[in-house]
């Protein structure tokens, strides 16, 4: 499905080894445009609110203290077909099973520390960039 935005986040472990402007570079590179952009650090319960979606699964109590464990990016990206294409570009969320030279491969170690969040759909895309930002925050 073709849509123009989508949501990510450079999460604790990207930002604790230093990949930010690496990641951003890739990104960028790979023709996204940045509409916003914020360093911040998640509390637990923001976190816990953010992947509410994941809230029954056994992996949720160590992804929301994992992702408020540490600062993180997180910004809004456009692009023709952009859910999609970036979901191409970071690669399979097991960074083991990502292809050779997306953004996980590159600098992931970990299903939990996979370096970038990506939404995957469009609805969700708009739910998670509000989560973050305010409509005169979007650019
Ligand atoms: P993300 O794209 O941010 O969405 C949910 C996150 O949960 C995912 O990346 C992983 O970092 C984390 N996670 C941990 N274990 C699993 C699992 N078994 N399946 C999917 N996601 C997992």
């Amino acid at each position: 499905m073709r849509t123009n935005r989508t949501f990510t986040m450079l999460k604790p472990d990207a930002v604790e080894n230093g990949h930010i402007g690496a990641i951003l570079d890739h990104i960028t590179k790979a023709g996204f445009k940045i509409v916003a952009m914020k360093y911040t650090k998640l509390s637990a319960e923001s976190a816990g609110k953010f992947y509410e979606v994941h809230k029954e699964r056994p992996f949720y109590n160590d992804l929301v203290s994992y992702m408020s464990s540490g600062p993180i990016v997180a910004a809004i990206l456009e692009k023709d077909n952009a859910v999609e294409d970036f979901r191409k570009i970071i690669g399979a969320t097991d960074p083991a099973k990502a292809e050779p030279g997306t953004i996980r491969n590159l600098y992931a170690k970990s299903i939990d520390a996979n370096a970038v969040h990506g939404s995957d759909s469009d609805e969700n895309a708009e739910i998670e960039g509000n989560f973050y930002f305010s409509t005169q925050e979007k650019f």
